[in-house]
């Protein structure tokens, strides 16, 4: 059989998704079998494509008794090209519906494992590979795919360049805690917790890149918002300080949640997604400083030490207080990466900042201003025990021409999490890893 090319005599090939486009028209569809119920003389077999889900109509007298029988006993998930009448109908699920007229079964499934009843979470991500095939599922997908073209699309159009970091990297950038060591002929080589790094040399070679790829970090706690594989997209921008970061970080944010909601409507329905909490995502962002911040969480009845990090609990706190993503910036200098540039005002604090999701979901960016000045950035790496050696091309960047400049990094599984307003991020990647999942 030909996969792409039908026989002469067929009828054209739809979609479910272009269904509407030939109402009236006998059409074939190819596709899965999504659900079925039927009585002795009729069925209604609901086909997925891939593109969405149809119902359809399928009398004994149109099929003949052989062709009714066999399909009336195919299990879910059987792979069949059927076709027939578009119809359209306001009462079907979508709005239109196929009169069969006739079918060809490919593959007779029997007993899919996922069925409509509920099913626990580790036996869902046991079969991820069949689960990806539920509506929900394929809604969060196709947002994810969605939040990826807003990304590309914002930095793209305001003349960021594309400069992918390797992902091999002989040295920590995000601290040593969560590093994923691998042999690499005979030495130890890291996988990449971020591209940032290589991003500072790309914003002084072109004024603005960005990277966008996978990152690693061998978290050694499930949360429901860590993953120890997930993309991140960085943009570095020469001449920029702290302010300026915080200003590209709205607008980008704003840009991608805008875009989403746009064209992601059905798929943010499906997930009962409240769609005004999305509309509301528009400037300004509060701007707080962390120490602001810490008193609010006092207040709050969530005390945070002054010299600390936020923790989960802390992020869900302050944001339930805000109908948009808030900017917290200035934390403490002794939490922060080696890179952050330290406030010259009050150097316990870094010129820093977070952008966390409101709703609760907290961290979906973090950034601000490099450290510029060869001294204090030797300084840092010493005092952070970093190996020198590997950061000398680093120290490079600021022996020849350094100037001020920043960037952030978004991990996009969180942005997805927060967009599509689910409780988990591992459903927001294909194929998750976690501390306790590496299959399938
Ligand atoms: O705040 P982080 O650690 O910042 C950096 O890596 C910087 N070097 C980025 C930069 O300035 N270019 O991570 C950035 C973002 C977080 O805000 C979060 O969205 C995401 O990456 N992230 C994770 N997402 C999923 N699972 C994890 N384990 C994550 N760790 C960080
Ligand atoms: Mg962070």
């Amino acid at each position: 059989m030909t996969i792409q090319r039908l026989p002469a005599d067929a009828p054209p090939l739809a979609t479910v998704a272009r269904i509407g486009d030939f109402v009236g028209q006998t059409v074939t569809l190819r596709g899965w079998l999504y659900n079925l119920r039927s009585s002795g003389k009729i069925a209604f077999p609901q086909l997925r494509d891939g593109t969405g889900v149809i119902q359809c109509v399928a009398g004994r007298k149109d099929l003949g008794d052989e062709a009714f029988e066999a399909l009336i006993r195919l299990g879910q998930e059987s792979s069949l090209v059927l076709r027939g009448e578009v119809r359209a109908d306001p009462r079907a699920p979508g709005g239109y519906e196929l009169k069969v007229s006739g079918l060809d079964i490919l593959h007779a499934a029997v007993d899919y494992p996922i069925g409509p009843k509920e099913h626990g979470p580790d036996f869902l991500h046991n079969h991820r590979h069949l689960w990806l095939r539920s509506r929900r599922q394929q809604a969060i997908m196709h947002i994810r795919h969605l939040s990826v073209m807003a990304i590309r699309r914002y930095f793209d159009e305001r003349g960021y360049l594309l400069l992918d970091s390797p992902i091999f990297t002989p040295n920590a950038c995000e601290g040593t805690s969560t590093l994923f060591e691998t042999e690499y002929f005979g030495r130890p080589a890291y996988l990449t917790q971020s591209g940032q790094l290589y991003q500072e040399a790309g914003a002084t070679a072109f004024g603005k890149t960005y990277c966008f790829g996978p990152t690693f970090r061998a978290e050694k706690s499930g949360t429901r918002r860590h993953l120890t594989e997930f993309w991140m997209v960085e943009p570095e921008i020469a001449f920029a300080d702290l302010e300026d970061i915080m200003d590209i970080a709205e607008d980008f944010l704003v840009f991608c949640t805008q875009f989403v909601l746009e064209h992601g409507r059905p798929w943010l329905v499906e997930l009962e997604r409240d769609l005004s909490k999305l509309e509301a995502v528009q400037k300004p962002f509060p701007r707080i400083s962390y120490d602001d911040a810490c008193v609010q969480l006092a207040a709050l009845g969530e005390p945070v030490d002054p010299d600390d990090d936020f923790g989960s609990p802390h992020e869900t706190v302050l944001t339930q207080q805000y109908d948009r993503p808030i900017m917290v910036y200035g934390y403490p200098t002794a939490v922060k990466a080696f890179y952050m540039k330290e406030n010259p005002e009050k150097p316990s604090r870094v010129l820093g900042v977070d952008v966390l999701a409101p709703e609760g979901y907290g961290e979906v960016i973090g950034g601000g201003q490099r450290e510029d000045s060869l001294d204090v950035l030797l300084h840092k790496i010493q005092e952070h025990k970093l190996p020198q050696e590997y950061f000398e091309w680093f120290l490079d960047l600021r022996r020849y021409g350094t100037v001020p400049h920043g960037g952030f990094g978004m991990g996009l599984e969180r942005f997805v999490t927060w967009v599509c307003g689910i409780p988990h991020i591992r459903e927001t990647i294909p194929f998750p890893r976690t501390i306790t999942r590496l299959t399938p």
